[in-house]
């Protein structure tokens, strides 16, 4: 797929889940617990995440990531009629030690190799971002956890995305944000910076405003995207 190279880039700047780390991972490694129930269950707690960050926002009532993380779950085992205490709390334990995808780190390392610095933009609390880096060793590899609880808004409102340039120090266009979800390229596009978007789950573009850049189906490619001085 042809792709615009994206000039003078100072930061890549990350979403967390769905992007470096594997949504699915927690409940794929608990499958043996949930049956044929994993897959279903997987996509409905984070489709129900994501809902509860947009309705909260907008009910003006916020709570925290991991709050939110585990009501989606409870909604989840609700919906599919499963009681399981136990479980509940070990697939909310196995999200704060969530894995990375393959192509992670080594797309973070050619990112900081080129001059670049490397942060992260998420929904997710500082400590859930913390804990997340340090069991997927990505801590040395990323520059700044930029964590919404800092405004507690959550993505996509342009205040969320202006951490970043504030934290950096960098003007927005300096800034490639790289999200697997296309809601959030569209609201971080909207916003200003220059964004890729990873397609890991081969969904169709969103009807918003705000274009990616560039498209991509694996980290590896990214490096490659960035051209000019740093
Ligand atoms: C995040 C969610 C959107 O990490 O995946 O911000």
């Amino acid at each position: 797929m042809p792709q615009d190279k994206l000039d003078n880039i100072r930061a890549c700047v990350f979403d967390a889940y769905g992007t470096l780390f594997d949504i699915h991972a927690p409940v794929e490694s608990n499958a043996a617990s949930l049956g044929e129930q994993a897959a279903p269950i997987s996509s409905l707690w984070r489709h129900k995440q994501l809902q509860y960050t947009w309705l909260r926002t907008l009910m003006g009532k916020h709570a925290d990531f991991r709050q939110i993380t585990r009501d989606a779950l409870d909604y989840a085992f609700a919906a599919n009629g499963i009681e399981d205490d136990a479980l509940k709390e070990k697939l909310l334990q196995s999200y704060m030690t969530i894995n990375a995808y393959a192509d992670a780190a080594s797309a973070l390392a050619a990112i900081r190799n080129s001059g670049r610095a490397t942060a992260i933009l998420s929904n997710g609390t500082p400590e859930m971002l913390r804990a997340a880096c340090n069991s997927a060793d990505l801590t040395n590899l990323v520059d700044e956890l930029i964590s919404i609880e800092d405004i507690a808004i959550y993505k996509p409102s342009p205040a969320v995305y202006q951490l970043a340039p504030d934290r950096l120090g960098m003007a927005r266009e300096e800034i490639c944000f790289v999200s697997a979800n296309a809601w959030d390229v569209s609201g971080a596009a909207s916003f200003g910076f220059q964004c890729v978007w990873i397609n890991r789950f081969d969904m169709a573009s969103e009807r918003l405003p705000g274009c990616p850049r560039a498209r991509i189906k694996s980290l590896a490619e990214l490096p490659s995207l960035l051209t000019g001085a740093t």
